[in-house]
């Protein structure tokens, strides 16, 4: 199985840090941020990994990175044209790195524990669809929170940064798809924030009875804020700091 990294956005909830810098370079523990994405994917034994980003960022993270030789993976790289245009925007860019088979994507701002190998396998043994991970967490508002229905091991809906959640899981930045997905992305409109949203097309799943979850249990956090790039530090400096190469 192959995997994606969206290393793209505008980080602006992480100004005037980003103003500089792209937020996934910026330091977690003793590495730029992108390192614990591709750590993780190698870990689960997937070593051919493509990263999307912005134009004016790509090059810094071929200095940092090249072809992957030093973290013992083969990347490639991938331009999101519109800048911010969105997570599902983004992932429009993997379409010929993909080619007809099932795949990975980690969002590259999502820092977490546990291994995913054990939900790579299970997404393996599932024919066709797409498999999310959810992770219980105090702020469910920040996030894409799924409706669920646990008697039938469903997710009947993912609302977006909803005012009044659902449930108190948010849909991690780690989603598992077919081939369908780039149809499927077609499929969808803007939103009210101008993107193509990650989770319009997952509803598209649940709507096509197709779409499968596993629940995180250990630490997770999006990065993607002073106060929780803050903790990712903390945490990782006190727990994960041995974990790499
Ligand atoms: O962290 C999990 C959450 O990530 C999910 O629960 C939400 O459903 C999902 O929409 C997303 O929410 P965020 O508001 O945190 O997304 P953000 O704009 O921060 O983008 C997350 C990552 O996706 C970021 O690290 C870079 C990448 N990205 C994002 C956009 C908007 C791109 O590569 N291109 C983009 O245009």
């Amino acid at each position: 199985m192959k995997g994606v990294i969206l290393a793209g956005g505008t980080g602006s909830r992480l100004d005037p840090l980003t103003k500089y810098i792209n937020k996934h370079l910026l330091p977690v523990g003793p590495y730029p941020m992108i390192y614990w994405s591709i750590i993780k994917l190698r870990d689960a034994g997937i070593n051919e990994i493509l990263i999307i980003t912005n134009q004016h960022h790509l090059g810094s993270f071929i200095q940092l990175l090249g072809l992957g030789e030093e973290l013992n993976v083969k990347l490639q790289y991938k331009i999101q044209k519109n800048e911010g245009g969105g997570i599902a925007d983004a992932l429009m860019s993997a379409k010929s790195f993909i080619n007809q088979e099932k795949f990975i994507v980690l969002l590259g701002d999502n820092i977490f524990d546990d291994s995913l190998t054990p939900y790579v396998k299970s997404f393996q043994q599932q024919d066709t669809g797409a498999r999310v991970l959810l992770k219980e967490v105090e702020d469910p508002y920040r996030y894409g929170v799924p409706q669920l229905d646990k008697k039938e091991n469903k997710i009947i809906s993912i609302i977006e940064k909803p005012k009044f959640p659902p449930s108190s899981f948010c849909v991690t930045g780690v989603y598992m798809y077919d081939q369908n997905v780039f149809q499927l992305i077609e499929d969808i409109e803007r939103s009210n924030r101008n993107e193509l949203e990650i989770t319009d097309v997952n509803n598209l799943y649940i709507k096509n009875n197709q779409l499968q979850y596993d629940i995180l249990h250990g630490w997770w956090i999006d990065a993607g804020t002073h106060e929780s790039l803050y903790k990712a530090n903390q945490y990782v400096y006190e727990n994960m700091k041995e974990e790499k190469k």
